[in-house]
């Protein structure tokens, strides 16, 4: 039988078996996945667990604040946040290709987390040999899409699976990767981790940078941002969270056009708004949101984003549109 509660007993038991006495480290990205594979290794072996969040500057408004705060104060996890804003900028400076981005930040993430755990190792002193293991919040449609499933394409460089490297003296802890996004969701409202973090819709490891169209800069990140917030208050204010699967904002930096805003011509970028719906987003088509919320939306963008002056609607289902951008 199926029940949050029996994953969570069969989880627990295997994680206690496979970690035993020894630490385990956590990289918490702050969606759904790592979240809830973090509180269920807490839940089976308690502070031998440190958590790492790697501020790479590529998350959305709030979010790094919503895992300082809200996570830590109802998981008791031990984390440490490791601010490396300038770090993922430099390293992406001048780079336009969407493979290149997401390997730029897959290996930049590595290096900064290696650096944590090296600190974590040290800090253990004399216990520094326990810590040998690694949570990944790994899913099944991650190791599906990724090539780990027999004869499936890779389609895109997933930042989450496969890319430690191999001279690491680690083993990895990947509670979830049977289970589908519902059923993630289902066995972290089971264990008591925060219904905001629980419902937090899909949002990829490179964050922001696969959303922007063209080279990764701090302000080009910061309109996003700010369009982003937009979108995602409005959407939730006229209650279609539900309805969503996710909704990627994108801003199209290399893209300008002409419009009108007061008395003066502008010139600047388009955003685009990607809701879709979906079951495991293997598959995705758009979802059909009401007029008057597109509308509020496109008003509220293109008067509080002085930047973007043209809000557009992306409506191609996956295939043959991937949900993201990039
Ligand atoms: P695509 O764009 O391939 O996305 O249709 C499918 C789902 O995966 C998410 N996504 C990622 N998640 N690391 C992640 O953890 C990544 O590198 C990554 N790329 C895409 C995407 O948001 C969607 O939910």
């Amino acid at each position: 039988d199926w029940t949050p509660g029996n994953v969570i007993a069969d989880q627990v038991a295997n994680i206690k078996a496979q970690i035993g006495s020894a630490r385990v480290i956590c990289a918490l990205s702050g969606g759904v996945d790592s979240a809830v594979a973090a509180a269920l290794v807490q839940r089976a072996v308690g502070d031998q667990l440190t958590c790492v969040h790697v501020d790479h500057g590529l998350m959305r408004a709030g979010e790094v604040e919503q895992i300082e705060n809200d996570f830590v104060a109802s998981t008791g996890v031990k984390l440490i946040i490791r601010d490396e804003k300038e770090r993922f900028l430099t390293a992406l400076a001048g780079v336009s290709d969407p493979e290149t981005k997401r390997k730029i930040i897959g290996r930049e993430f590595i290096r900064v987390f290696e650096d944590a755990q090296r600190e974590i190792i040290e800090e253990a002193g004399e216990h520094g040999e326990e810590v040998k293991f690694l949570v990944q919040g790994t899913l099944y449609p991650d190791v599906v899409e990724s090539g780990g499933g027999e004869g499936a394409a890779n389609i895109k460089s997933h930042h989450n699976v496969g890319g430690l490297p191999d001279d690491l003296d680690f083993s990895l802890v990947e509670p979830l990767r049977t289970l589908f996004k519902d059923e993630v969701r289902a066995v972290g409202r089971e264990l008591g981790v925060p219904e905001e973090i629980v419902s937090r819709q899909p949002f990829p490891g490179p964050g922001l940078g696969i959303r922007i169209v063209g080279e990764i800069t701090a302000e080009r990140l910061e309109i996003l941002r700010r369009a982003d917030a937009i979108a995602r208050e409005e959407l939730t204010k006229a209650g279609l969270d539900n309805e969503i699967w996710q909704c990627p904002v994108v801003l199209l930096a290399d893209v300008r056009s002409v419009g009108v805003q007061g008395d003066g011509r502008t010139y600047g970028h388009p955003i685009v708004l990607r809701p879709v719906s979906s079951e495991d987003a293997m598959t995705a088509d758009w979802t059909r949101l009401p007029y008057d919320v597109l509308s509020t939306i496109s008003t509220r963008i293109t008067n509080e984003v002085r930047e973007v002056n043209r809000v557009v609607l992306d409506v191609t289902s996956k295939p043959p549109g991937t949900i993201e951008w990039e």
